[in-house]
């Protein structure tokens, strides 16, 4: 599907604010899989989608992961974690994509997971690292993302983890899985 289409389908379902950031994800992915060799449509489709389920109802996405099986653990989440699973579905049933990729690249893009695909990679990364993100050590990511893919995941989940125990919030098992994977890589 073309960009301007994929962009005006995502657009009504979301704040501008989340719009513009899911802009930034997408130049930000692009830029990643130039870098790195991966396909740069592929990266674009996965980052326009990837947050098309963020404002979609959490009973309602409930539903779809009971009706679709898309996993018992994760009804007791929020949005926060339902969006990535959710997203994926709808990018499959609504939107057609039927690329392996793609779709785990959505399905994955909050938590991570162990042994990442290099486009989840690249998704994940971008998420975090898109140009209006401002946080403390952002820039920090934005450089090793241009260094080393696997290390730039490795810096990405520790933040994320790190984040998380820090605001005392709760962490899906596939973070942790995720943060053990690249922890232990080098
Ligand atoms: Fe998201
Ligand atoms: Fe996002």
């Amino acid at each position: 599907m073309e960009r301007e289409k994929l962009l005006n389908a995502i657009k009504p379902r979301m704040p501008e604010k989340r719009y513009i950031h899911t802009v930034g994800v997408m130049e930000t992915a692009i830029q990643l899989a130039q870098r790195y060799d991966e396909d740069v449509k592929k990266a674009e489709i996965a980052a326009i989608l990837h947050d098309i389920a963020k404002y979609a109802d959490e009973e309602w996405m409930r539903e779809i992961v009971r009706i679709n099986q898309l996993g018992d653990e994760l009804i007791s989440w929020g949005s926060e974690i339902l969006h990535g699973p959710v997203g994926a579905w709808i990018a499959q049933t609504e939107f057609q994509i039927d690329d392996d990729a793609i779709l785990n690249a959505i399905r994955y893009h909050t938590t991570g997971r162990a042994n990442m695909m290099k486009l989840e990679k690249i998704l994940f990364i971008a998420d975090m690292i898109e140009p209006n993100r401002k946080f403390p050590g952002v820039d920090n990511l934005r450089e090793i993302a241009q260094q080393d893919l696997t290390v730039a995941m490795r810096a990405c989940i520790h933040h994320s983890v790190a984040h998380l125990i820090k605001t005392e919030l709760a962490i899906y098992p596939w973070s942790i899985e995720c943060y053990n994977y690249y922890i232990r890589e080098d």
